[in-house]
């Protein structure tokens, strides 16, 4: 079953992640489903209901219509709310069924047909990590749209890219990046051992080492049927790494080329993201593509240990940014009292000719109440020489032109770290290259020019053990 995160499918589904859209500001997340499972569902006849200040909708409204309908406020019977052992037949026969598939009669026909009231309505919309991000429970401080299309694009996560993430957090970062990944189910039994685990193109491996907090993102992960995209491990990095574990205690790849590391010392998880190997342990890393990361530090002092700890372990073209979103609003501005009672406007004298027009309205009114005796004259609104507004009257291209920026930033600055570890290249390499190409022969490639500088030979080895990768000569992702 597709997750609404990612399908093109026109309709809710039962099992779906909805957004109900109440206000621009709130939108209300909940889990589509007919099926009464939970305690604080049981109780209303027309079965799974969710309240709203504007009114209660019944999950059997929500479902099967298309994304983004406008839905009705339903009349709720709570006549048996309290009494949960009177649902348990319903559960029951509910919990026989599947949730692969719109409600089909077997599920709703225990359930009262729901009665729309005379108002309340809200959106039913299809959500996105951005919707998402924006309504998500915040376990952690997460990071914010502005950031993480910037670092997506940055770090090249696309359609087929295999991602690590750590720490997992509130899952924010997650939902964007197995949207971005993704590229399609493969076929069943692609890939013998880790096949079964990993049916699609493109995986987010995501690790967490608060217990709880990993334990909220791999849930969510399934109940946003995103459990085959991304897969949700436990862990300590700083200590044990990228590797995933199999029953049998063996080390498996993920066989990453993008990294994003969102940890308060992503220095300490680097030395598990070389291209280093040995006979039990292989590279985290995709050894036939370059690596691109992206740290996430909201403290200077956190970037230069990071950047130190990159260029011993042969990181190149580090770069570092930070993003200052900020939106524009652009608007007319109608001031004049031709506007009065439009609203946005501003009543206020518009020009000379509107103020003098006004304070002739006000005095006359003054000179009226004093023929009229000392009763105060009732407050009447005065259209006498202003023209007062009118949807009609107002053209297009009225009012003055003006824009507003954002004040209120929401996205949690930090600075954005990025690097790339180039392909392994070895003289073997070089020399295949060289021979394929007669017309570099001559030229010097990039490695002799590496070479000249570095003449140790292929990969030098540092005294610290870490190596001092040579920069490939351009590949076709780089350029
Ligand atoms: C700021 S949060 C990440 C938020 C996440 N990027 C998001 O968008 O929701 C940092 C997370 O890293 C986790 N963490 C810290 N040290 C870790 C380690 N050594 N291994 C794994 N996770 C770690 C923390 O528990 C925390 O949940």
């Amino acid at each position: 079953m597709q997750s609404s995160f990612l399908g093109s499918r026109v309709t809710t589904r039962q099992g779906d992640l909805a957004l109900l859209h109440l206000s621009r500001d709130q939108q209300l997340p909940v889990q589509l489903s007919t099926i009464v499972s939970k305690a604080e569902d049981k109780g209303y006849a027309e079965g799974v209901v969710t309240n709203t200040r504007f009114g209660s909708f019944p999950h059997s409204t929500l479902i099967g219509i298309p994304w983004g309908s406008q839905v009705l406020a339903s009349k709720v019977d709570t006549g048996s709310r309290g009494r949960g052992d009177r649902n348990q037949h319903r559960k029951r026969k509910a919990d026989a069924i599947s949730t692969d598939s719109p409600p089909d009669e077997a599920e709703t026909s225990g359930l009262k047909q729901a009665t729309a009231a005379t108002s309340g309505f809200i959106h039913v919309l299809k959500p996105t990590p951005e919707s998402w991000t924006t309504s998500l429970p915040h376990r952690t401080q997460v990071v914010y749209t502005p950031d993480y299309s910037y670092i997506l694009h940055r770090i090249r996560a696309r359609p087929g890219s295999t991602l690590i993430e750590a720490g997992s957090g509130s899952g924010s970062f997650t939902h964007a990046a197995a949207r971005a990944v993704f590229a399609g189910v493969v076929e069943q039994n692609a890939s013998a051992d880790v096949g079964k685990e990993i049916p699609t193109k493109g995986k987010v491996f995501t690790f967490e080492f608060h217990a709880d907090r990993h334990q909220k993102v791999k849930k969510e992960m399934v109940e946003h049927q995103l459990d085959a995209v991304v897969t949700a491990t436990h862990r300590d990095v700083y200590k044990d790494g990228f590797w995933l574990s199999t029953d049998s205690g063996q080390y498996l790849s993920p066989k990453a080329n993008a990294v994003f590391l969102d940890l308060p010392a992503p220095w300490e998880a680097l030395q598990h993201l070389t291209r280093e190997e040995d006979a039990d342990k292989p590279s985290a890393l995709d050894a036939t593509s370059p690596v691109h990361i992206c740290t996430f530090s909201p403290c200077i002092e956190q970037v230069q240990k990071t950047i130190s700890e990159m260029r011993r372990q042969g990181w190149v073209e580090i770069d570092m940014v930070e993003i200052q979103h900020r939106r524009i609003e652009v608007k007319r501005e109608y001031i004049g009292y031709r506007y009065e009672g439009m609203r946005g406007a501003d009543p206020v004298a518009g020009n000379v000719d509107e103020a003098l027009a006004r304070l002739h309205q006000v005095e006359e009114r003054a000179r009226e109440q004093q023929t009229q005796g000392s009763q105060p004259a009732k407050a009447k609104k005065d259209t006498q020489g202003s023209t007062q507004y009118s949807a009609a009257q107002v053209y297009w291209d009225e009012g003055r032109l003006i824009h507003h920026s954002e004040s209120d930033l929401k996205t949690h600055t930090s600075y954005l770290l990025f690097a790339v570890l180039p392909l392994e290249w070895s003289e073997e390499d070089d020399a295949q290259v060289r021979a394929a190409m007669p017309q570099l022969t001559g030229s010097s490639t990039r490695h002799q020019k590496s070479q000249e500088q570095n003449r140790d030979g292929k990969h030098k080895k540092l005294s610290n053990g870490h190596s001092d990768a040579i920069a490939p000569l351009p590949h076709n992702d780089d350029c």
